[in-house]
């Protein structure tokens, strides 16, 4: 194999040198030198004869009306959950990039789903990290026998392509993109120009030969690997798995997707057995606690509702500035939330510490959950236990105003299937008649004392504030 000549490009101003160096010559910009391999002269990604200079000009561009009609077509995954994540399944040609921490499960979700894909597709999975062996005795452990699966230890690109060339499978699976590597290229494998010349080689042969490409890539925070970020932009696709590695379930989301809706939520639960799909994620966030400082709002991740159950801790300080930490929401937050409660229901919160977690790991950026975070933090402030099958929402503004949540019937819906039986909500909601068919109690406030009256009761307001 003819080996190409390397050449460095600076990403700030295109400048091409030879050798590598810490600081760009032309513009002077540190760390801005990436790898590039120039076209090899025995020509894989030159086409024979495509010299620019004697092909006659012809017309390339098509107008959209005398394109036919395009069929989306989708391959399912096997899984509902990776499906719904992928807005429907695997588009034919299209790339797919799964990126996680190391060890979260995304070897064996794409393992688990390539057995139930090669039930009724081709389906050829590249193991560039793991042996054949190793592969095989996960596979076994995981009951995938019976199903028709191509596998492939290996870790130079050119036989990767080779083998996907001869095979043209329906679906690809490559795990991971780091391990892989260009030999045309001197770079270390993970490096940011190894990932990128790997996954545009890839990337080209899947689109001609209508192969469903999944990449798995992983997150790192060491500078010597490059993450699946260098991928981005590439791919139609980007997932990614999620969870406390300390609890058994896992998230996956799209957080890029040409095919579908992103921020969509699968949740899988990982056991003995390989990773299992979770219907009911709802149950996973309930935290069953009746106790003091525990508030249930129902958080939204793309069209999914989930009711999940707060947590907030309010003791007296004994530090010059209090400790206010959050576990699954922003602190910043958090502090806006503490600050609207001390200036508008005058509670001395400065002097208090406060700890807030979500229950089950799960983030909850929404703004919808800021009446939960309240009542969470008063409940535990007064030692007050809210009533059981209440759930709050609503946006929190600085004026201590409450704000319309999106989606709130979807939301009301979910609590109502759990059981739930009122609903603090921000005023004129207009969803009375709605929450009355579901059998809620609705409770509209259009101030956060207001509502937090509603929820925890009188005692609220009585009590003396000197803390
Ligand atoms: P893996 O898929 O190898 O992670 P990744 O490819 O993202 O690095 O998953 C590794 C973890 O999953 C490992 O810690 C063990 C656990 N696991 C189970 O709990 N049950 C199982 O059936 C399997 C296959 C793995
Ligand atoms: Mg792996």
């Amino acid at each position: 194999m003819a080996r190409s000549v390397s050449i460095y490009v600076c990403q700030s101003c295109g400048a091409q040198t030879r050798q590598f160096f810490g600081r760009c010559n032309s513009c002077g910009s540190w760390n801005s030198l990436v790898e590039q391999s120039q076209p090899k002269v025995d020509g894989r990604r030159h086409r024979p004869g495509s010299d620019p200079a004697s092909t006659p000009v012809a017309r390339r561009s098509t107008a959209m009306a005398d394109l036919g009609e395009q069929p989306m077509q989708r391959l399912a995954s096997g899984y509902a959950e990776l499906d719904r994540v992928l807005g429907g399944g695997l588009v034919p040609g299209s790339l797919v990039l799964v990126g996680g921490d190391p060890g979260i499960g995304k070897s064996t979700l794409l393992l688990q789903s390539a057995t139930a894909m090669g039930r009724e597709r081709s389906v050829l999975y590249v193991s560039a990290e793991e042996s054949a062996q190793q592969v095989k005795l996960r596979w076994q452990r995981l009951q995938g026998c019976g199903a028709d699966l191509q596998l492939l230890a290996e870790t130079d690109l050119e036989l990767v392509l080779e083998e996907l060339e001869a095979l043209k499978p329906d679906v690809a699976i490559i795990d991971s993109i780091q391990a892989l590597h260009d030999a045309n290229l001197t770079s270390a494998p993970g490096s940011v120009a190894q990932v990128r010349e790997c996954a545009a080689s890839l990337q080209r042969l899947a689109k001609r030969q209508n192969t469903a490409l999944v990449l798995v890539g992983h997150v790192t925070k060491e500078g010597v690997l490059a993450g699946p970020k260098v991928l981005e932009h590439l791919v139609d696709a980007v997932l990614t798995f999620e969870g406390d590695r300390f609890a058994s379930h896992r998230l996956l989301r799209a957080v890029k997707n040409r095919y579908g809706a992103t921020h969509e939520l699968g949740v899988f639960e990982m056991r003995g057995q390989g990773l299992e799909e979770v219907g009911n994620p709802s149950e996973l966030f309930l935290s069953g606690d009746q106790a003091s400082g525990v508030a249930t709002i129902v958080a939204c991740e793309g069209t999914r509702p989930l009711v999940v159950d707060l947590q907030a801790l309010v003791s007296t300080t004994s530090y010059a500035s209090p400790r206010r930490t959050a576990t699954g929401i922003a602190v910043n937050r958090l502090h806006q939330i503490l600050a609207v409660l001390e200036k508008h229901m005058g509670l001395p919160l400065s002097r208090y510490d406060c700890y807030l977690a979500v229950a089950g790991g799960l983030d909850v950026e929404e703004p919808a959950a800021d009446l939960g975070v309240a009542a969470a933090v008063v409940a535990s402030y007064r030692d007050l236990t809210l009533p059981a099958g209440t759930v709050l929402l609503g946006e929190l503004g600085l004026g201590g105003q409450l704000r319309a949540v999106p989606q709130l019937e979807l939301r009301l819906q979910e609590a109502a299937r759990l059981g739930f039986r009122r609903a603090v909500v921000p005023q004129a909601s207009g969803i009375s008649s709605a929450a009355a068919a579901l059998g809620l109690e609705l409770l509209e406030a259009s101030r956060i004392t207001e509502a937090l009256v509603m929820a925890l009761g009188d005692g609220l307001v009585s009590r003396d504030e000197s803390g």
